[in-house]
């Protein structure tokens, strides 16, 4: 038994895309699709994109979700290997759920708009892969454009992502000149034929930048290519699998989502150098991928299609072990048993009722409101994973009731909701304010409605001065309980029960450290 885990195990690549609105994320994961015979031509995920520009929309939003609980992770076989590719959400508003979906992979693709460069929301994303050193691919994309100089954009990656950067393949021109790539270490090009770019297509190569194929094809550029080269194999660092694996190096590829160029250099790198399903720090143990018991964590719970049926979708991530269907799972939090008759597995872009599972993929769980995000879920050990953030809020608001009778019900419904990480929610300790925290302003739109329709309850948003939230910290009790006191006017309780410091402005909360050396202001937060 053991043996076919190891083996299953070996086989799998759980990761994510990261990357800054409009850099290609939906086109490469089209294209990886494809790769992976899951589609046979491209243009079927891209449709549900047409919603993504109705920002506020609540009903589009929502039919958005809906059809996205499908997409959002999606199994292929490509090679030897079994691919689960998470999808982190399209819109730009909706951080918190992708940072989340960043601690269920094994590694990440990070894609980069070639005339761009690095750009915030990267950098962001980055910053979370970091907390857990995942070990990242890059893909400088749109090289059928003008882009900027390669090497520069390596320097941008080292200097702005604070990570060594080793080009695998070299772009031969770009825009109207772009001839393919050149792999540095195999010595070949890989020829770029423009108009394939929905279909499969055999790389068309050609060996040693010495030959005469080679100078025929390069033709007048061929001696500016070799001075290039020069300078770059000079210049960058070659790829070391071990500080690619520690997340501290990341190989670079270039090429064309859209022209279906590049993305299985890309796809290879994953399978070749990305790891396994890796082990997972919990509370208690170390648990290894390949452990014979079954354990798995939440990261995400999604509404279904119809949210007045309040039927949602927990995202569970296999840690170690074997999901067989019809298991009985220990859900460690509740302490109960729950038999799971009716996971779903995420196989190409349907969903389809599973027979079983292994560590690293994931799998959908239908959950009537006792599922968290956080919990974990073993065949009896009692277990926590960590590593599973909230991350302080950056907008706030005051909520209001409609009708003052439905405190109750408010309070019911933002618990919830808090608790499937839609929003977060703080009870301030001065007044019986309840204060939302959001990290995207769609948030609360998206809060807003699904009070109205799942719990009857219409609420308003006033404007509040916070600024940031941190969660507050300390080994010292006096010196916690002396700070309590001192700051009641700010201090308010999480949704989680957890204590929170509501800080007005950037100035007050760098003064309150500074006065406060033995408290710990935090800006993310673990599930418990
Ligand atoms: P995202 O999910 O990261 O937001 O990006 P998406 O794939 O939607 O790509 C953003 C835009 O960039 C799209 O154009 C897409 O066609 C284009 N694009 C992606 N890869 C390439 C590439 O390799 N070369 C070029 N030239 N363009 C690329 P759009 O006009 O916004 O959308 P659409 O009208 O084409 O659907």
């Amino acid at each position: 038994m053991s043996n076919a885990i190891a083996k299953e195990v070996a086989k799998r690549r759980t990761f994510a895309i990261i990357s800054h609105p409009d850099a290609g994320k939906t086109t490469i994961t089209e294209r990886l699709l494809l790769m992976g015979q899951a589609i046979n031509v491209a243009g079927t995920v891209k449709a549900r994109k047409s919603d993504r520009h109705a920002t506020s929309d609540w009903m589009a939003m929502e039919k958005q979700r809906g059809i996205s609980v499908s997409t959002s992770v999606m199994q292929f076989p490509y090679r030897e290997c079994m691919i689960n590719l998470l999808d982190t959400p399209g819109h730009e508003d909706f951080s918190e759920d992708t940072y989340r979906t960043l601690t269920a992979v094994d590694s990440a693709l990070m894609v980069l708009d070639g005339g761009k460069g690095v750009e915030p929301r990267t950098i962001a994303l980055m910053e979370v892969c970091r907390l857990r050193d995942t070990p990242i691919v890059s893909f400088v994309n749109k090289l059928d454009r003008d882009i900027r100089d390669p090497i520069e954009l390596l320097d941008e990656i080292e200097a702005v992502l604070n990570i060594k950067a080793a080009p695998i393949t070299w772009p031969i021109g770009c825009y109207r000149d772009f001839k393919g790539v050149y792999h540095l270490q195999g010595d070949y090009i890989i020829v770029y034929q423009p108009g394939h770019g929905h279909e499969r297509t055999e790389q068309q190569r050609i060996q040693g930048l010495d030959s005469a194929e080679a100078r025929d094809y390069l033709g007048d550029d061929y001696d500016n290519f070799v001075e290039e080269l020069e300078l770059v194999q000079g210049a960058c660092h070659s790829f070391e699998p071990e500080a690619f694996l520690k997340g501290e190096m990341t190989p670079v590829f270039f090429g064309t989502a859209l022209g279906n160029f590049g993305v299985d250099q890309v796809l290879d790198a994953v399978v070749d150098w990305a790891p396994a399903p890796l082990p997972r720090p919990a509370n208690e143990r170390q648990v290894e991928a390949t452990e014979a018991p079954f354990t798995g964590f939440i990261f995400k719970i999604q509404a279904n299609m119809d949210p007045k049926h309040r039927d949602r979708i927990a995202f569970m991530r296999i840690c170690s072990g074997h999901y067989e269907k019809g298991m009985k799972l220990h859900q460690v939090r509740t302490g109960k048993d729950v038999r799971i008759a009716d996971a779903l597995t995420f196989f190409a872009a349907e969903r389809e009722h599973l027979e079983e599972a292994w560590a690293g993929d994931i799998i959908g769980l239908h959950n009537h409101g006792t599922i968290q995000i956080g919990d974990t879920f073993t065949e009896g050990e009692k277990l926590g994973f960590t590593g599973i953030p909230h991350f302080a809020p950056e907008l706030f608001r005051r909520v209001r009731l409609k009708d003052p009778l439905k405190s109750k019900q408010l309070r019911q419904g933002l618990q919830e909701l808090a608790e499937e990480g839609a929003t977060q929610v703080f009870f301030p300790e001065r007044n019986n304010d309840i204060i939302l925290g959001a990290v995207g302003v769609l948030q609360f739109d998206v809060v807003a409605s699904r009070l109205k329709e799942e719990y009857k309850v219409e609420c308003l948003y006033e404007p509040i001065n916070v600024w940031s939230a941190r969660w507050i910290e300390s080994d010292d009790k006096k010196k916690l309980e002396e700070f309590r006191n001192k700051a009641v006017e700010n201090l308010a309780v999480d949704g989680g029960g957890h204590l929170t410091y509501l800080a007005p402005t950037r100035v007050n909360l760098s003064l309150t450290e500074e006065r406060w050396p033995d408290i710990r202001f935090r800006a993310t937060r673990e599930h418990h």
